[in-house]
């Protein structure tokens, strides 16, 4: 997927913008022949293009379902979308904010699922920030099965937790609120104290930044997890690390050979040099991205492969993962 308009798009009406808290907006879409909608399942997103400063590109947003008795498997009649301000990211929630008001056309693409909830008891669910749109579904999901569940849900402060008041209405009890500003440490998130009361076959679903994401699989894996009872999704592409470095990519089917910046992916790096790779997410988790390694030691930073297959090193996800030394030769 390219900046193009991607196989299967189409325009939106954007039917309502309404400000959640002080960086969230919701957004309210609708179909522009006034028809249903594409339905999706709890966990599913959207992705809306949007202009940067750098053109046209796409933005992942996850569906939001407070109502669980809704057609929104089958024929919904609106996506909900929720999107908060990032003044110093890469300018696609700044087009949201600042751009897109009620009665606007937004192109989109249907919904795809990379983190598909199992309907079955004693779920987890953990949101961070606004990490909170696809577990606020699953949370939906789950009511509608009568299904038991916890729901955890942190953030800088309580009083700004998008959707903590219908959550409320919604949960009752199976929801538990936290602010990093509290007093109380009961009402500060603390992970570990979460997961020393819970049973390890429970299903852990988990969303919002990449430290809290990794806590989650570290810390559950240590007190006994199997790896694939903890499903993750992260709500911004992970960072660049410090002592990321720079390194030469060859493509052995496009024959060429990139250099790779310390801040760049490899993804960006072929999409800058005019090839057409495939990708979706570009955080690591949907898949879609994966070429075959063929020679170099690969830096795995995907949230899909299985231990053993990183181990194996055959194949990787290029919009993440990095090389560990000066080269690396991919089938793309
Ligand atoms: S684009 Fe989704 S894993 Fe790379």
């Amino acid at each position: 997927m390219s900046a193009a308009h991607p196989a299967g798009s189409f325009e939106v009406i954007v039917e309502a913008v309404t400000p959640l808290t002080a960086h969230v907006s919701a957004f309210r879409l609708r179909a522009v022949n006034g028809r249903a909608l594409p339905g999706y399942r709890a966990g599913a997103h959207v992705r809306v293009q949007v202009r940067t400063p750098q053109g046209e590109d796409w933005r992942a947003y996850s569906l939001v379902n407070l109502a669980p008795h809704t057609q929104a498997q089958t024929a919904p009649d609106h996506y909900l979308l929720a999107v908060r301000r990032e003044d110093r990211g890469a300018g696609g929630s700044l087009h949201m904010h600042t751009q897109v008001r009620a009665g606007d056309t937004l192109r989109i693409t249907a919904p795809v699922n990379a983190f598909a909830l199992d309907e079955q008891d004693n779920a987890v669910l953990i949101a961070g920030g606004i990490g909170i749109t696809p577990i606020a579904s699953m949370a939906s999901a789950l009511l509608a099965q009568r299904r038991k569940f916890a729901l955890h849900y942190t953030g800088r402060a309580k009083a700004q937790l998008a959707f903590a008041g219908e959550l409320r209405a919604l949960c009752n009890e199976a929801l538990h609120l936290y602010g990093d500003d509290e007093q109380s440490e009961l009402d500060r998130f603390d992970l570990a104290r979460l997961l020393d009361t819970l049973e390890p076959a429970q299903p852990i679903y988990v969303c919002g930044p990449q430290g809290l994401i990794d806590a989650t699989i570290a810390l559950a894996t240590a007190r006994g997890w199997p790896r694939e009872r903890i499903r993750s999704e992260l709500f911004a592409a992970g960072a660049p690390q410090d002592s990321d470095t720079a390194f030469e990519v060859e493509c052995r089917q496009s024959n060429v050979t990139l250099r790779v910046a310390p801040a760049q992916s490899i993804l960006d790096a072929m999409l800058d040099a005019g090839l057409d790779p495939l990708y979706d997410c570009k955080r690591g988790e949907c898949g879609v991205c994966q070429v075959g390694v063929i020679e170099g030691e690969v830096d795995h930073r995907d949230y899909c492969l299985s231990e053993s297959e990183k181990r194996a090193g055959k194949v990787m996800h290029v919009c993440v993962s990095r090389s560990r030394a000066a080269r690396l030769v991919i089938d793309a």
